[in-house]
This record gives C-alpha cells, sequence and structure tokens, in this order.
C-alpha cells in the first residue's frame, strides 16, 4: 500500500488499537439545518479534540471548522438529493478532487445506494471516485445508506458492504444490525458504524460496544452526540469504550459523572 494512502488511513483508524472515533456533523447536506445542528461551529468546536476525525462536508468544513485544526477531515463529496426531494437515492459526486486535495482531506465521503433505483449509478460513481483518489493516496470511506425501501438486517448490510469493498472502499460504513458479525466477516476493509436516530445515552453506548465487540473499527456518531443534552460528556463516554475499553456500565457512568459536572457548571453562569 502506498506510503501517504496508509498515512491517511492511520489519521482516521489509529494504528495503536486499530479503532476509530469519527464525529458526523454532515447531516445538513440533505436534511438542511438539523436539530441542534443550526450552528455547525458552535456545536463542532468543543468536540473536535475528542473525536479522531471529523465527517463533514466542504461548505462547513470551510466556514465551521478551525483551519488551524489538526483532527484529520473526512470530507463527504457526495449529495445532489434533499429530504423534501423527489428520491434521495440520486446522488453524484459534487466535490472535484482538487478541492478536496486543498481542503487537505484524510479521507472522501459518499453513499452508496444498493438495491435502490439509483443503485446503479452511485455503484459506478464509487468506482470513479476511488480510481480519482488512489491517484493522490487518498482513502474512500463508502456509507452504505438505508432508506424506508432498503433493509436494514445483515443479508442487507453485507451486500452492501461487499459491494462498496469490491469497487475499492477502503473502509465501509453501516448501520448495526443482529447479526452484525456476519457483516464484518464478508467485509473484507474496516467498518465503522453510523450512530442512527438519537437515542437514549445509554442505548447509545451500548450500540457502540455492541458494534465493535462484532468486530467494527469504531463508530462515526453524529446526533447521539450533539442532540445529547451534554455533547462533551457524550462524546468522551463514547471514547472510553472505543479507545479505553470500557463497558457499557463504565462508560454510562463516566457520562453522568460529566453530564452532572456539565449541569452544575452551567447552571453557574445562570
Ligand atoms: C449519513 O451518512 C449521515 O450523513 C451521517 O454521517 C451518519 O448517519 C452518522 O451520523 P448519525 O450518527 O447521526 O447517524
Amino acid at each position: 500500500m502506498d506510503w501517504g494512502l496508509q498515512n491517511r488511513l492511520s489519521r482516521i483508524i489509529k494504528p495503536q488499537d486499530n479503532r476509530a472515533l469519527m464525529l458526523a456533523v454532515d447531516h445538513g447536506y440533505f436534511l438542511g439545518p438539523t436539530e441542534k445542528l443550526e450552528n455547525p461551529a458552535k456545536v463542532i468546536a468543543p468536540l473536535l479534540k475528542y473525536c479522531d476525525s471529523l465527517m463533514v462536508t466542504r461548505g462547513v468544513q470551510r466556514s465551521s471548522v478551525s483551519a488551524t485544526t489538526d483532527t484529520p477531515m473526512v470530507l463527504r463529496v457526495s449529495g445532489g438529493s434533499s429530504i423534501i426531494g423527489e428520491d434521495l437515492s440520486q446522488e453524484d459526486i459534487t466535490v472535484s478532487i482538487e478541492d478536496a486535495i486543498r481542503l487537505n482531506a484524510s479521507a472522501l465521503a459518499m453513499s452508496i445506494f444498493v438495491g435502490s433505483k439509483y443503485e446503479y449509478q452511485t455503484v459506478v460513481n464509487l468506482g470513479k471516485l476511488v480510481s480519482r483518489a488512489q491517484k493522490y493516496g487518498i482513502p474512500v470511506l463508502a456509507v452504505t445508506a438505508v432508506g424506508k425501501e432498503l433493509g436494514k438486517d445483515a443479508r442487507y448490510l453485507s451486500l452492501a458492504c461487499r459491494v462498496a469493498a469490491e469497487q475499492g472502499a477502503n473502509i465501509v460504513k453501516t448501520y448495526y444490525c443482529e447479526n452484525f458479525e456476519k457483516v464484518v466477516q464478508s467485509c473484507p476493509v474496516p467498518i465503522i458504524v453510523a450512530g442512527g436516530k438519537k437515542i437514549p445515552e445509554r442505548d447509545a453506548l451500548q450500540l457502540t460496544y455492541n458494534s465493535i465487540k462484532a468486530g467494527a473499527v469504531g463508530v462515526d456518531i453524529g446526533r447521539n452526540v450533539w442532540q445529547s443534552e451534554h455533547p462533551v460528556a457524550m462524546i468522551r463516554a463514547v471514547r472510553s469504550i472505543v479507545h479505553g475499553n470500557s463497558n457499557v456500565e463504565q462508560a454510562f457512568s463516566l457520562y453522568k459523572k460529566l453530564a452532572s459536572e456539565d449541569s452544575k457548571h452551567k447552571s453557574k453562569q445562570t
């Protein structure tokens, strides 16, 4: 494997423990001003030092992330449809490789919609993106999108992850499901699990724990961090599982302790 690609990958999946904690803030690319992510700069600033990498669009990276950060950027380069549009699966590549390099992206991310009307377009685009990115030693993270009409079980997710890996994706991001070990075992590249909709903190920590136990290298978590009442407490608790080998009880206790300190701090300020 070439040096540049390996170096960029090692910024995302930490070689010390082969684990990754990615903070997802790219939701606005199809959801617009997502609840509690209305002001990305404010949300990102206190969380940046606790994640290994940030999954972000170029608009938010330029406008809302300090260029002095040493946190690696996983740049979303696909888009084209919004939540109120005709078909969410109709995505194309929206960022040139030159702009991604200018933004010093450590990896490029795009979604594929296996089983949807636009399956062909998104899978071919993934192959093309890998070819372009490979030329410059930039890894590609493929996101296996799920939707109302798409499955979320091990059979479907194994297929979608494998399709992504076969096109050359260096990392695959997918969703946790029952029998997740099967999804991991049949995917020849590392898997990162997306957090999904906001659920109670303890449940999100359980999801993180289960994902890692089943063989994922880490999580790419968004709403379950910044939609929490205590985002810093939550990302630190998630981190204690990903990099500290905490179990769910230990991580949840850490969350409660940090959340209570945060509440006291906030009440002093008011
Ligand atoms: C999907 O690709 C989205 O853009 C997010 O990056 C992903 O769903 C992870 O965020 P969350 O933990 O909020 O699901």
